[in-house]
């Protein structure tokens, strides 16, 4: 039996500058790995070791399969990632931990908020709600990103601002004069008139710990239930299996358990939001 831990080659047939500090890698494995909506891959470039990455491309979309890599000061990982161009060969594990349920979303009003590069697998999740946008009540993002030269997927995006699928408000912190929408952090443009239907709603989050950690009390607020708040965590890592006891959040561990953990689960373990 073929182990689905063990590494693969894959492809790099494409790499896109997101900004300064982001690019996307698009990978070709030599056959699909059949991933889902919020699980993530170990990656890196022969030699240099690996770090995990949610997966951002559609899972409608199997023969490739994107990560977007934000630079580290000083990580060799995510340098070599970056340095990695069309041709190169790099490494790959999974895909690993668990993902969002996308099949218990249906019928319902999916509220996604992405803040830096935690917008990377909520892109995974929007491609797959919007390939089947009629299943879901209504979806809603509110991405947030440090200024606008800063932000992922320019152009998707853009195109999302006329899609009658999606709703969507962008916020930076920190404008410049060619910024159109709202300045402040992202819990400022979530609103209790964001949805209808709010003790069927769910919301779908990444980013920061400290912007997941100020994002609660606004979705509570709001009315989500606790077990209707989901996340997408993340801890530094070693083995990604559930081996070596380096991902832990309280009793959970994050790459066996997770990475997707609702509210409900984590809300008593402090190690969830530092
Ligand atoms: C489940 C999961 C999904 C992830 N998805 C993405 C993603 O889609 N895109 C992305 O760019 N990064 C993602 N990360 C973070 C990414 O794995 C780290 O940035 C990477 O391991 C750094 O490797 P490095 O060798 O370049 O840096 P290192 O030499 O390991 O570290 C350099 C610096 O980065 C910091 N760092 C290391 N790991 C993390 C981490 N997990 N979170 C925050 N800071 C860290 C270190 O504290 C240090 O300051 C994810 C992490 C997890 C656990
Ligand atoms: S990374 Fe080893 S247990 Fe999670």
């Amino acid at each position: 039996m073929e182990n689905p831990y063990a590494p693969i080659q894959a492809e790099v047939v494409d790499v896109i500058q997101e900004n300064s500090a982001i690019k996307t890698l698009v990978l070709k494995p030599p056959k699909p790995i059949g991933f889902r909506p919020g699980q993530f891959v170990m990656v890196g470039m022969p030699g240099v070791g690996e770090s995990p990455f949610g997966i951002s491309s559609s899972a409608f979309e199997q023969d490739t399969f994107d990560i977007s890599v934000q630079i580290q000061p000083h990580g060799k990982n995510t340098t070599a990632l970056h340095n990695a161009r069309p041709g190169d060969i790099a490494i790959v594990r999974g895909p690993l931990g668990n993902s969002y349920p996308m099949d218990y979303f249906k019928g319902r009003e999916v509220y996604v908020v992405g803040g830096g590069v935690g917008m990377a697998p909520m892109r995974a999740v929007l491609l797959a709600l919007l390939h089947e946008a009629s299943q879901y009540k209504r979806i809603v993002l509110r991405y947030g990103a440090r200024n606008p030269e800063l932000r992922m997927y320019k152009d998707l995006c853009l195109s999302w601002e006329t899609d009658p699928r999606i709703d969507v408000v962008y916020t930076v912190d920190v404008a410049d004069e060619s910024w159109r929408h709202n300045v402040g952090v992202v819990t400022t443009i979530m609103r209790e008139t964001d949805i209808q239907d709010v003790p069927n709603a769910v919301a779908v989050g990444c980013g920061p710990p400290i912007m997941l950690r100020f994002m609660v009390p606004v979705l509570l607020k709001m009315g989500f239930k606790p077990e209707h708040i989901y996340f997408s965590m993340e801890k530094n890592m070693s083995c990604g299996v559930g081996m070596c006891g380096h991902c832990r959040i309280g009793t959970y561990y994050v790459c066996k358990d997770g990475p997707v953990f609702t509210y409900d689960q984590i809300r008593d373990f402090p190690d969830a939001w530092t």
